[in-house]
């Protein structure tokens, strides 16, 4: 399999993931890539490795440029499995092979593999001379892991951003500038929901010394490779990690005989009117990684749910688990939902959005099928709250 030319002596020598449709749980129907990178100096270097599945994929195509015994450095920017998964296969070939990796990158290798190789550990600020032109490196600590860390190599102004403005597109193109722009933060966008949303103000440390770095290519460890639009995924970052909002609302729900999806859709209508650009979501047909990115940029949050059992269904209570976790902040939220008698779970719902730290509005819930003078009245309150 052929290397990709990023630069002179500077390749792509990752994996396609052309089948994944779940990386643990988030769907990814574009399928993804592992980015590995190869530099060739007076020293040869490989910039993380791939998913142990593609090891075969990854030597072929570092083959393809150089006898894959010479690598001297392995940069572990990064210990989560879908980059680390092939090196102790890389280091069978390459046993002399140093690896270059964050102190916390070097106690979760040794946690992972229990390997007996060299290790030399860098922190922010260090450099590693490779002959004509030498790295740098940044800790970015929860950008994904306590591990991570980017690599910048600054002759040729290459940040290997690691986790950071990737995206899950499994593609024969490798670059920005020959997919769709749309597509590629439409995925970007996902990623980040389901992946960084958590670590908004660990991003933002992490641009600020971006920011200070000459960048002609960002060079992630899945998916497409930023050469053309930096410019565009860095300003997402800037309000993404900033947890800046739209005048959007997203209702989420799930319903049983349709009574709480004829709330939903009353709530979604009120805000409608307001003007607010609105997203209905179904849990049934929905999967709580499709709900993300609508939250990522969503000021309210609507969610329902009818009552079962004393409790709310079990795909909002998952969709709520899942969201909380991803800790959007600066939201407003509004629970509702029919019941028969009980009744306990729009109750349930406002608890776990509070506890998310979310403003409220005042929740819906009606019993049995809403009258059209019930949902008169939802409209009419919502809109006297958005006046
Ligand atoms: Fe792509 Fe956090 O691993």
């Amino acid at each position: 399999m052929k290397a990709v030319k990023l630069k002179e002596n500077i390749y792509w020598v990752g994996g396609i993931d052309w089948d994944i449709r779940s990386f643990h749980g988030y769907l990814t129907p574009r399928g993804t890539t592992y980015n590995a990178y190869l530099i060739i100096d007076d020293k040869i270097t490989l910039v993380d490795t791939v998913k142990h599945y593609l090891y075969d994929e990854m030597l072929s195509r570092i083959a393809d440029v150089i006898d894959p015994s010479r690598i001297d450095y392995v940069v572990s920017n990064h210990v989560e499995m879908d980059h680390s998964g092939s090196l102790p296969r890389i280091m069978e070939v390459a046993p002399q092979a140093k690896i270059i990796t964050s102190p916390n990158g070097e106690k979760g290798l040794k946690a992972h593999y229990q390997g007996d190789w060299d290790y030399t550990v860098v922190k922010s600020g260090d450099t590693l001379n490779l002959g004509s032109r030498s790295l740098s490196f940044v800790q970015t600590p929860m950008v994904h892991w306590p591990d991570n860390m980017v690599t910048y190599l600054a002759e040729e102004k290459i940040l290997f951003s690691n986790d950071a403005f990737g995206q899950h597109i499994a593609s024969p193109e490798r670059f920005d500038d020959q997919i769709s722009l749309g597509v590629l933060l439409e995925e970007a966008g996902k990623y980040y929901a389901n992946i960084v949303f958590p670590y908004g103000s660990q991003v933002q440390k992490a641009l600020e010394t971006v920011s200070t770095l000459d960048i002609e290519i960002i060079a992630p460890s899945h998916g497409i490779i930023w050469r053309s639009n930096i410019p565009a995924i860095l300003q997402e970052y800037v309000k993404w990690s900033a947890n800046e909002t739209e005048n959007k609302v997203v209702v989420v729900y799930d319903t049983m005989w349709g009574s709480t999806e004829k709330i939903a859709r009353t709530i979604g209508s009120a805000f409608e009117a307001k003007g607010v650009s609105t997203r209905i979501m179904n849990l049934q047909v929905s999967d709580i990684s499709d709900v993300m990115p609508e939250v990522l940029t969503a000021k309210y949050v609507c969610v329902g749910s009818s009552t079962l059992n004393n409790n709310m269904l079990p795909k909002v209570s998952a969709f709520l688990t899942y969201m909380k976790g991803l800790a959007p902040k600066n939201r407003i939220g509004l629970a509702f939902g029919s019941y028969g008698w009980g009744g306990q779970s729009v109750g349930q719902v406002e608890e776990v959005l509070k506890g998310a730290g979310f403003e409220l509005m005042e929740q819906v819930r009606l019993q049995y099928i809403p009258s059209q003078e019930q949902l008169t009245e939802v409209v009419k309150k919502i809109q006297e709250v958005l006046e």
